[in-house]
Order: structure tokens, then C-alpha cells, then sequence
């Protein structure tokens, strides 16, 4: 069978798919900052993957937008240093190329997670009106998708305002019963159903300045824990 018909391009945008199995890198083989040494067991997505899974993503979101202009809703805080990642992507396709998708990115903050459990509500802090994404294309950039729960009640508040289109980007989404997989047009991972933080994912507001994704170690999770 060639290439080409091994491939399902539909699939590419499903993500990377990390097994349960897989135990991450060692520490040892990375850098990061001195101080978390005990607080995480593993690298579990290096940097670098990381930023080159993101750059294809521009890819397929250059590809599926195609007016000349976007609205990218990134979802604080967890979503700050995927979605800076992926508009400079963008940006950069749209100047070596001839065509340049405009980009305004606005933030809107959730909070739903107390230590690592979802908490049953929704908040939606700061703004809450988002009438400028009447009639515009929209890309809601999340880190990370689980349940859903979070994500389709964001999607039905976004859908109250009349967007023109609305496309979700989770750079995570997790392997949980009745995962939301379908929810998400761009998936950068597929990973197991673990507790991970770093590249502004947090515990407890921690660990946000780790730029891997990592497994929190037992020691970290009680060091943090509130
Ligand atoms: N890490 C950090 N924040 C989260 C996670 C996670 O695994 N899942 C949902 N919010
Ligand atoms: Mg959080």
C-alpha cells in the first residue's frame, strides 16, 4: 500500500497518540528548572514536540479558515502558551506565503479545577460578553479537553452570539469514558487519562513556568496541594 493511501488526512488532526504505557523521558535527558526536581516524575512531551505538533496545527487551521480574518478565543490561563505558539505559527505561514490570515486574539478565563479535580460548575471570569464574534470565524483555543463538560458549555455560550463558524484547537485531550474528542478540530495529543501540567498547565497555579508537559510527582502533588 503507498503512502498515500495509508494516510487519512481527516485523522492527521486527531493528534499524536500517547499509549498508556508510555513512561516519559528521565529527567536527566532534559533541562528544567532546578527547583521542581522532586515535584515531577518524568517528561512526559518534551518542548520541542510540543512546538513542532503546534506548528502543523497552523497548518491544518491555514488550510480550514478561509476568510481573511479570525477571531482566536484562548481560554486562560492554561491556554496562554498554546495559543501565543500557534498565532505566531500562523503568522509566520501567512508572511511566506500569499496568503495572510489576520489574527485578534481575545481571552476569556474559566476555572472549573480545585488541586487535580474538576469541580462541578463553570465559571466564566472577566468578560463575558462576546458579541464581536457575531458574523466572525472562530478559534477557541483550549490546552486541554477532557470530559467536555467545560468545553461544550463555553461552545454554547460562544454559539449565543452568532459566529460565522467556530473551531475548537485543544493542544490535550484526554482518554476519559465519553471523551470529547469530537468536539475538538485540532488535536495536538492524545493522552492517557493522567494529570499532567507544565507549558502553562497548573496545579494549584504551579508549574505553569515549566515549559515540557509533565507527570507531577506524589511529592509534588502534596508540596502544592491546598
Ligand atoms: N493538568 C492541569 N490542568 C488540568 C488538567 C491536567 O491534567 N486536566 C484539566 N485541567
Ligand atoms: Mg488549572
Amino acid at each position: 500500500m503507498s503512502a498515500a493511501e495509508n494516510v487519512d488526512t481527516a485523522g492527521l488532526k486527531r493528534g499524536i497518540v500517547i499509549k498508556d504505557d508510555w513512561p516519559g523521558y528521565s529527567l536527566d535527558l532534559f533541562t528544567y528548572p532546578e527547583h521542581y526536581h522532586e515535584d515531577i516524575e518524568n517528561v512526559y512531551i518534551p518542548h520541542g514536540i510540543i512546538k513542532n505538533r503546534i506548528e502543523r496545527l497552523a497548518h491544518y487551521v491555514m488550510e480550514d479558515f478561509e476568510e481573511d480574518q479570525m477571531v482566536v478565543l484562548c481560554v486562560l490561563k492554561g491556554g496562554y502558551k498554546f495559543c501565543v505558539d500557534l498565532v505566531e505559527f500562523i503568522k509566520t505561514l501567512g508572511r511566506n506565503s500569499n496568503r495572510y490570515l489576520e489574527t485578534r486574539v481575545e481571552f476569556i478565563r474559566l476555572k472549573s479545577y480545585l488541586n487535580d479535580q474538576s469541580t462541578e460548575d463553570l465559571h466564566i471570569v472577566g468578560s463575558s460578553d462576546l458579541s464581536f464574534l457575531r458574523e466572525k470565524s472562530v478559534l477557541i483555543v483550549e490546552a486541554i479537553v477532557d470530559t467536555g463538560k467545560t468545553m461544550k458549555a463555553l461552545l454554547k455560550h460562544v454559539e449565543t452570539f452568532q459566529p460565522k463558524m467556530v473551531k475548537v484547537a485543544g493542544l490535550l485531550v484526554k482518554r476519559v469514558p465519553n471523551m470529547a474528542e469530537s468536539l475538538t478540530d485540532y488535536i495536538g495529543f492524545e493522552i492517557p487519562n493522567r494529570f499532567v501540567v507544565g507549558y502553562a498547565l497548573d496545579y494549584n497555579e504551579y508549574f505553569r513556568d515549566l515549559n515540557h508537559i509533565c507527570v507531577i510527582s506524589k511529592t509534588g502533588k502534596l508540596k502544592y496541594k491546598i
